[in-house]
């Protein structure tokens, strides 16, 4: 039970857990990532699609024993990639999640396609299975399943229904690499993915990301459209008798710099350890904070191994950011996240909170608390404290 007028909480005058803050998130980068940077600086290519980029994106296909992958400058640009490779008509509908980061409506939205909102599990804000097939007309190309917090969505039921209906599926696995679904990868289990490399990301590379399928056609088409719609990567790849390339269809310029392809190998090195450390740390608040009232987990999908991107805990919606500001004083940074899109500005009016109640509501009661490999022993004490006394 909370009582939010406990003089011994620091929001109310206390002395606060910690002085130190615990932050939500601190990027993992470590001797080898400076060293590879340091290095690839030094060297003549800096620029785009180098070799280091070529080699992060054969070794990232060997650890998710996918066929194709290509680096890209963000996930916002794979996502954007995704449907540039199909020339779907105008105006088709694409099933986005309401709970989602923007990019996954923007990727169909630069491509002049329709969105339409689906809406998610109010307990753990991934796509609800059993409402795709409502929204879907004669004009529906493609679902846009998300990962929420590296939970993998239940991608088995979603190529069923895409299969059925003859829809494409895009990925974004934004968030969850190294997490596994059926054990299987996530970054392998639709027609396309898309990861994010971005600094908050488990394995990053600042900014940056990543578009990975098994179709040739696909990989075909994106290789020009990463590329400002030239062959440029034939004239990298093997340039004995060629000086030139040739500009052989429409594009835009989604490559990465030679320098981030090798923080994102050394980063890649590091994956498994990422992961392990993650969950270490989700295992250990789960046990430490399980059985307290009015404090739940989120419901992690059946068969999967989330990567633990995100800690989130779901609280009352009428305490929710008392709580957060009660943590913030003890001195660990929480937070809050994704506004439903229909609440958002440019979404506005595309769905009423009576036909997005599970997003409503998972949003309405989420607050995230930090985990990243790099938070110490202690720095979890403090958090698993605060939070207990703040619910005491
Ligand atoms: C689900 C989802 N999709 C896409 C993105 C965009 O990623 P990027 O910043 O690499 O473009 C994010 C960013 O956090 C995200 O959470």
């Amino acid at each position: 039970m909370i009582n939010k007028q406990n003089n011994l909480l620091a929001i109310n005058g206390g002395t606060p857990i910690t002085k130190e803050k615990v932050l939500i998130h601190k990027p993992y980068l470590l001797e080898d990532d400076f060293k590879a940077v340091d290095e690839t600086t030094r060297t003549t290519f800096i620029s785009g699609n180098g070799p280091k980029c070529m080699e992060f994106e054969k070794k990232l296909a060997d650890y998710l024993g996918v066929k194709h992958v290509f680096f890209t400058n963000s996930c916002t640009t794979a996502l954007d990639l995704a449907f540039k490779a199909k020339n779907f008509p105008a105006g088709s509908e694409v099933i986005v999640p309401n709970f989602t980061y923007t990019s996954s409506a923007l990727g169909p939205l630069l491509n002049n396609l329709k969105i339409v909102l689906c809406d998610v599990y109010p307990d753990n804000g991934n796509i609800d299975v059993s409402k795709i097939e409502t929204l879907i007309t004669n004009k529906t190309v493609a679902i846009v399943p998300v990962d929420y917090a590296g939970n993998p969505a239940e991608m088995d039921e979603i190529n069923a229904i895409a299969k059925k209906h003859n829809l494409y599926v895009v990925h974004d696995t934004a968030q969850s690499i190294g997490a596994e679904y059926k054990n299987r990868k996530t970054g392998t289990l639709a027609d396309v993915s898309t990861f994010s490399f971005h600094g908050t990301k488990n394995l990053t590379t600042g900014e940056g990301g990543a578009l990975l399928t098994n179709d040739d056609e696909i990989a075909k088409r994106v290789t020009f459209m990463r590329e400002k719609g030239t062959d440029k990567q034939s004239f990298l790849v093997d340039n004995k008798d060629r000086g030139f390339y040739e500009y052989v269809d429409i594009g835009s310029s989604f490559v990465q710099s030679n320098i981030l392809g090798a923080l994102g190998i050394t980063q890649l090195n590091k994956i498994e350890e990422i992961t392990q450390k993650r969950t270490q740390i989700a295992e250990y608040y789960k046990n430490e904070l399980a059985n307290i009232r009015g404090l739940d987990f989120i419901r992690i999908t059946d068969n999967s191994k989330p990567n633990w991107h995100l800690f989130g805990i779901l609280v009352s919606p009428e305490q929710r950011y008392w709580i957060m500001d009660a943590l913030r004083a003890e001195g660990i940074m929480s937070n809050v996240h994704y506004t439903p899109l229909h609440r958002n500005k440019f979404y506005k009016g595309m769905a009423t909170d009576k036909e997005m109640q599970g997003s409503m509501k998972f949003f309405s009661r989420l607050l995230r608390l930090p985990i990243y490999p790099s938070l110490t022993q202690n720095e979890v004490e403090n958090v698993i404290k605060a939070a207990r006394k703040i619910f005491s």
